[in-house]
């Protein structure tokens, strides 16, 4: 097992850039917000749990997000097992059970890439951010618009707001990032090296940039 850790804040560009680069640098993308969406969606108890902590902005408990990420993983055959992780670890607590999960494992921590910007171009980017009601694909209506209004490119389905991308829901998840998840910056940097991306770059340069760091990382 190897894992490459994305970490940045709301709006960073996490899940955009990690659709492009998992599949072109061999890995498989494991986001914990489409999961916990997905779980929502079919009304599992994992869902039904997550629900009212992603509403709020805040974040979902610290056992349930690494039982999700560790059926995830162990759920792919041996030769399957390299994840970009989109959205985990959000706290010192998950970043501490993901190492004790990965060395139960004898998996490995190949990189990890922090994606920097600053707090207007998030809000900016989630304030235009649509996503496909069918295939969950990402869109902004600016910088990355689909080829027709309100369509998705890649399945036809529409194209949505996600619920916690109001302006209330937005200002906390920043605010929780801050306080919560930014402190993890310190604790990778301190334990294995951490690579920062400018991420308020074009998505091609980013995509491209990040794709090398990884290979490099894993040759
Ligand atoms: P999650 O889904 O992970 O949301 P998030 O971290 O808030 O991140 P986002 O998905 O909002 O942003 P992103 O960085 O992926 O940006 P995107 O690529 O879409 O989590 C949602 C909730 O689930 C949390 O609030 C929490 O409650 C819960 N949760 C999840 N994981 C958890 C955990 N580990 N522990 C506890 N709780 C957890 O890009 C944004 C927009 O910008 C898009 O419109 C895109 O098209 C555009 N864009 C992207 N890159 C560029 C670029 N380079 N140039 C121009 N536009 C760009």
């Amino acid at each position: 097992m190897e894992i490459v850790i994305l970490l940045g804040a709301p709006g960073s560009g996490k899940g955009t850039v990690c659709s492009r680069v998992a599949e072109i640098a061999g890995y498989r993308h494991l986001s914990t917000g489409d999961r916990l969406r997905a779980a929502i969606k079919t009304g599992t108890a994992v869902g039904r749990e997550a629900k009212p902590y992603i509403e709020r902005g805040d974040l979902v408990p610290d056992e349930v997000m690494i039982r999700i990420v560790a059926e995830a993983m162990t759920a792919e055959t041996p030769d399957r097992r390299r994840f970009i992780l989109d959205g985990f670890p959000r706290t010192e607590e998950q970043a501490r059970l993901l190492q004790q999960f990965l060395r139960d494992q004898g998996g490995s921590l190949r990189a990890v890439i922090l994606l920097e910007a600053p707090r207007d171009v998030l809000i900016a980017r989630l304030a235009g951010r649509r996503v496909c009601r069918d295939c969950g694909a990402t869109y902004h209506v600016v910088n990355i618009p689909p080829k027709r209004e309100g369509r998705c490119d890649a399945c036809g389905g529409d194209l949505v707001q996600r619920p916690d991308d109001n302006e209330a829901t937005v200002r906390n998840r920043l605010d929780v990032y801050e306080r919560q998840t930014a402190s993890l910056i310190a604790y990778y940097e301190r334990e294995v090296g951490l690579q920062p991306v400018d991420s308020a770059r074009p998505l091609d340069v980013m995509v491209s940039e990040i794709r090398d760091l990884i290979l490099a990382d894993a040759s």
